[in-house]
């Protein structure tokens, strides 16, 4: 089923928006509409200057991964780029499924034509001729926008044989994945599309050298390819979206500049009411105390703070929350979602359920034994898991006891 109402937009219109600018503003399934508010500017201009050059920029700004690993993305298309190995493909990560994430939602909804045209320039600056767009399923209202764009695009010459008529030949085909979060692994998606059981591969190889199909292959989540659209037109600013909601007067998906601070972004929303934490990084991430919100919202001054920004999940919990029913919610998540390939996180993450259960309603003294055994079975998931899924498990349990003094 499709999450409830589309997340709102609360800055639409405002001159400082570089990512979400059209976004509410421009009809989503007019190409027309598209091209009048500056669409396709940024592929011309890379058919201009050449794949190497594209990746140069891209390069020299810095662009770091949005889905929540911060990778080089010019490192990737440069790596994927000089591979000798042929076909090249590009796969667009749009199975945005971590808990409290809906950004590349409403990037997909409200300004399509940008994804389509940023993947594009991604596939020319690589050497790809062929895009994988993996939708998550339960984004309905993305699938048939996007659809609507991709075949708009090809009837007008900039998706086909000769994209634009510069003899580049490029075809974007949509995937859609069915509700498991573990297929949001970019592995488990090569896995996905080819066919097989939507389980991770062991990494090295990366999928620069050996992806989808077992070749070359560049991904990049939504946010970070619609980036590349500003680069290549000179508006230098880098920005983040961050997805705020829990117990805030306007949730939503907000558009900032890096280095603003978390208290700064939750302001935003309204004057924010009593704390016992914040979310950051969602289900993966890691819980901050509410006197710690003149943290900096960039990767380096999370993981300063011992947090991360993952992929921008800000999610704000009242002081009424009960923290133990919170941290037993994450823990079924993962437990859920584990693809049980491997041990760790196959047992670990039913172990770390299981305790928590056993303490929900301890402190002290007789919840320390299994504060005991949750760290080690932490340990274990965090260093022994084939993938990110497994390793991260433990993250937001772990913040709670350290930072929040859970079971205290
Ligand atoms: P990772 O750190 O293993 O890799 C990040 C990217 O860099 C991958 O594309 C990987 O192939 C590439 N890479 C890493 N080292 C490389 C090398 N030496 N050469 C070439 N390429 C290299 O992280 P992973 O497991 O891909 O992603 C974990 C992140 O995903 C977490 O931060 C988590 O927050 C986020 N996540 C986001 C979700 C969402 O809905 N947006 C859902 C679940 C997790
Ligand atoms: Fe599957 Fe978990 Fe192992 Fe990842 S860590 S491969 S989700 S069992």
């Amino acid at each position: 089923d499709e999450p409830p109402a589309a997340a709102a937009v609360p800055q639409a219109g405002d001159p400082g928006l570089v990512l979400l600018k059209r976004v509410g503003l421009v009809d989503p399934t007019s190409l027309d509409d598209y091209r009048a508010n500056g669409g396709y500017a940024a592929l011309r201009r890379a058919f201009a200057i050449g794949p190497a050059a594209v990746i140069r920029e891209v390069t020299d700004a810095g662009l770091l991964g949005r889905g929540g690993a911060a990778f080089p993305t010019g490192r990737k298309w440069q790596a994927t780029a000089s591979q000798p190995d042929h076909p090249h493909y590009l796969v667009c990560n749009a199975d945005e499924s971590e808990p409290g994430t809906f950004k590349d939602r409403v990037l997909m909804e409200g300004d399509p034509y940008a994804l389509i045209e940023a993947m594009t320039i991604a596939g020319y600056a690589i050497g790809a001729h062929q895009g994988y767009l993996y939708l998550r399923g339960e984004y309905p209202r993305a699938l048939e926008r996007l659809g609507n764009a991709i075949a708009r695009a090809r009837a007008r010459g900039l998706l086909g044989e000769d994209v634009l008529g510069q003899g580049y030949a490029f075809d974007i085909e949509i995937r859609r994945g069915a509700g498991a979060y573990i297929c949001g692994e970019e592995t488990a998606i090569f896995n996905s599309i080819e066919g097989y059981r939507g389980e991770p591969r062991s990494k090295p190889p990366f999928p620069v050298e050996k992806g989808l199909f077992g070749k070359p292959t560049a991904v990049n989540n939504v946010e970070t390819l619609v980036n590349v659209l500003p680069i290549l037109t000179g508006r230098a600013e880098e920005t983040k979206l961050f997805c705020l909601s829990g117990n805030v007067g306007r949730p939503g998906v907000y558009e900032l500049p890096f280095g603003a601070t978390l208290r700064e972004l939750i302001e935003l929303a309204g004057p924010p009411g009593a704390m016992r934490a914040v979310l950051l990084g969602g289900a993966a991430g890691s819980f901050v105390r509410p006197d710690e919100l003149d943290i900096t919202l960039t990767f380096e001054g999370t993981r300063a703070a011992g947090t991360t920004l993952g992929s921008g999940v800000v999610l704000v919990l009242g002081d009424t929350v009960e923290l133990p029913r919170i941290l037993l919610r994450i823990a079924e998540f993962f437990r859920d979602e584990s693809c049980g390939q491997c041990v760790p996180c196959r047992v670990g993450t039913v172990r770390q359920e299981e305790a928590l259960h056993r303490i929900k309603d301890r402190t002290g003294a007789d919840a320390a034994d299994d504060i005991v055994l949750l760290r080690e079975v932490g340990r274990a998931m965090r260093d022994a898991s084939i993938c990110g899924l497994g390793q991260t498990a433990w993250n937001a349990v772990e913040s709670a006891i350290d930072r929040l003094g859970a079971y205290e």
